[in-house]
């Protein structure tokens, strides 16, 4: 196995889903095809408002699954019951409301800091690896460390964003924080993982950070398996992270 695990976020086969109500397609069928497609691990989002993964889709997710399972959450009372009910492997937690966010768009965590300690302990205690969705902002990834998160994921966003818009100043300024703090978090004892809005023509300059460990990609795959098919556009993803990382 390489040592940069994919992770692949099936949220928005719910959104097709649920665009028509009714089963089809099925996440977790989707989720099944990852897998053997390579895939280290499944990630899902069981928003607040579930306006894509269910409740239930979690349930046959964990029922389901033989790689590790990513439940990406807000730190809500409601989420973490459901966690500790299901014990997933990994428990990441991210911001769905504009005051828990910076302006970089990760978790807020410095500003929320004694809450985010009390909140992680159980998840923690029950076993999950606890990862904070945050900007790579020191003074984030620092709250991060305090609170007892084992990981952090990187925010790429903004980064994919500024790429997208042919804003390269902007790119390589966001490229080179990441880099910075993937290195700055490691010496702290911390995993780091990036994720979103990554696709073919980003994911390489972020793969090659010997730091990161994981990289967490949904909705460019799902897009892309329109064209050819969710197995060979996850292929071409893995190849495209070896290639790097080699
Ligand atoms: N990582 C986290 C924490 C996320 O919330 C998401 C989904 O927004 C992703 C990764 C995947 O992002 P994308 O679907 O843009 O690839």
């Amino acid at each position: 196995m390489s040592s940069l695990r994919l992770g692949v976020n099936i949220d928005h086969v719910a959104t097709v889903r649920n665009a028509r109500g009714g089963v089809v397609p099925d996440p977790v069928r989707a989720a099944k095809l990852a897998e053997e497609a390579g895939a280290d691990g499944i990630t899902a989002h069981l928003r607040e408002d579930r306006r894509h993964i269910s409740d239930a889709d979690i349930e046959a997710l964990v029922e389901a699954l033989t790689v590790p399972l990513n439940f990406e959450m807000a730190a809500t009372e409601e989420m973490q019951q459901i966690a500790l009910r299901h014990k997933p492997h990994a428990v990441c937690i991210v911001p769905e409301k504009r005051e828990e966010r910076t302006t970089e768009g990760g978790l807020d965590v410095a500003r929320d800091e004694n809450r985010l300690a009390h909140f992680v302990a159980p998840l923690r205690d029950m076993g999950s690896r606890v990862s904070l969705f945050i900007a790579a902002d020191k003074r984030q990834v620092d709250a991060a460390h305090r609170v007892g998160a084992e990981v952090i994921e990187l925010h790429s966003g903004a980064y994919c964003d500024a790429h997208d818009e042919g804003d390269y100043d902007t790119r390589d300024r966001e490229l080179d924080a990441m880099r910075e703090m993937s290195s700055y978090a490691h010496s702290l004892g911390l995993e780091v993982h990036v994720g979103h809005g990554l696709t073919y023509d980003t994911v390489k300059p972020v793969a090659v950070f010997p730091e990161v460990m994981e990289l967490n990609i949904g909705h460019f795959l799902i897009g892309e398996s329109i064209f050819r098919g969710l197995g060979p556009a996850i292929f071409e993803m893995r190849r495209l992270m070896d290639e790097a990382r080699a």
